[in-house]
């Protein structure tokens, strides 16, 4: 009888092991998607244990879609996206993908570190946005689904060579995306370079809480913890300006839908044509901002470990790239939260830092959790 249930026991262990590698194996799955300068694309699909779906693909390391329910548990997916690879390839919106060796602008393409003078690409008026065309949005990244997770986890990793769009320094950049079973992405960074350089990286996903291509987010309740901005100019570079929020259309400490104060008197929203501004985070509060949309219930909560957050709005779509099942992104379509250091730091000695040095490892967190209320 002892010797029955020994057996009973090992075999259940064995089926229970066997399960537990077979259910792994499907929280994350790797098709190919496309082909990019001869490597191959993939779109990864990761479901946790709530049965929501995280698609991420390598081009970019960019997150393609957010399946969450709504109040009612009807889910849609809620980031922008393509049917296709060759929409993605077909234009640069950014859309989910991590940014870099610069994200946002630096003025004239210009700075300068320990006495040289480095010069980027100019792809933004007179200035240099996002890393310049061929930024890290637009490289086909390599993917590693790894092992040993208790979440669904794909890590990709891009190595910037020295100069690459003017940038000193081999840099190795990964970006580790975790779907918890509480429908949570966490993004780690880890970036070494080989030379005294600058870089600041980000995540460019854009949201809709109503779905994807419904309708626009002026209805989205926003608060962002923080009691200053970085005033720019009618560039969108940074004028040194660090302004307190109290008193005006950027004070997000409260709930404040998107549209509510976006068409008023105000330099700065004239300036960017709505929201398109680093907020400073006040970094005193675990969660960081929250976008609440009220018809599907739908929430996000925004926590990272950075200085700021470019709050934009969408302002620049028009409704000329078309998503997921034809429906054109138009104009405030989708807002995002990008979180990193400021515009144009390199050029601001008394901004935070983003300098980094050989030897040094960065390491930063983002995650955006979603539930409903
Ligand atoms: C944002 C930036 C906007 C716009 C957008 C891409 O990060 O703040 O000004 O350039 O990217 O269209």
């Amino acid at each position: 009888m002892k010797k029955f249930n020994l057996l009973f026991a090992m075999v259940a262990a064995i089926l229970l092991l066997a399960a537990c590698n077979q259910s792994k194996k499907e929280m994350v799955t790797k098709e190919l998607y496309g082909n990019f300068k001869g490597k191959e694309v993939y779109l990864l699909t990761l479901t946790n244990k709530s049965g929501n779906v995280l698609k991420l693909t390598n081009f970019g390391a960019r997150i393609t879609w957010i399946e969450v329910p709504d109040r009612n548990g009807n889910k849609d997916n809620i980031t922008f996206g393509f049917d296709t690879f060759d929409g993605m390839i077909g234009g640069d919106p950014y859309y989910g993908a991590v940014v870099g060796r610069y994200a946002n602008r630096i003025a004239k393409g210009k700075f300068t570190l320990d006495g040289v003078e480095y010069t980027l690409p100019i792809n933004n008026g007179p200035n240099s946005l996002h890393g310049g065309p061929a930024g890290w949005h637009s490289q086909a990244w390599d993917t590693e689904i790894p092992e040993d997770t208790d979440f669904p986890t794909v890590k990709f990793t891009y190595k910037s060579p020295d100069m690459e769009a003017g940038f000193p320094g081999n840099m190795t950049v990964e970006a580790l995306y975790t779907w918890t079973d509480n429908s949570e992405i966490i993004i780690d960074y880890t970036l070494t370079t080989d030379k005294r350089t600058v870089f600041n990286i980000t995540n460019h996903a854009y949201f809709n809480l109503h779905g994807a291509g419904i309708g626009d987010i002026l209805d989205h309740q926003l608060v962002i913890k923080a009691s200053k901005f970085v005033a720019v100019d009618t560039f969108l570079i940074p004028t040194g300006e660090l302004r307190q929020v109290e008193g005006t259309p950027f004070d997000f400490n409260t709930p404040h839908t998107v549209g509510e104060r976006i068409a008023q008197d105000y330099d700065q929203l004239k300036f960017a044509n709505g929201y398109d501004h680093t907020f400073v985070f006040d970094n005193n509060e675990e969660v960081d901002a929250t976008v609440y949309e009220p018809v599907s219930g739908r929430f996000m909560e925004v926590i990272s470990d950075q200085p700021g957050v470019q709050f934009y709005c969408g302002n620049f779509l028009n409704g000329t790239r078309i998503g997921y099942g034809g429906k054109p992104y138009t104009h405030r379509s989708g807002l995002c939260l990008e979180t990193g250091h400021f515009p144009d730091s390199p050029n601001h000695p008394d901004f935070p830092s983003t300098v980094l040095n050989p030897g040094e490892t960065f390491k930063s967190r983002t995650i955006y959790r979603f539930s409903v209320k």
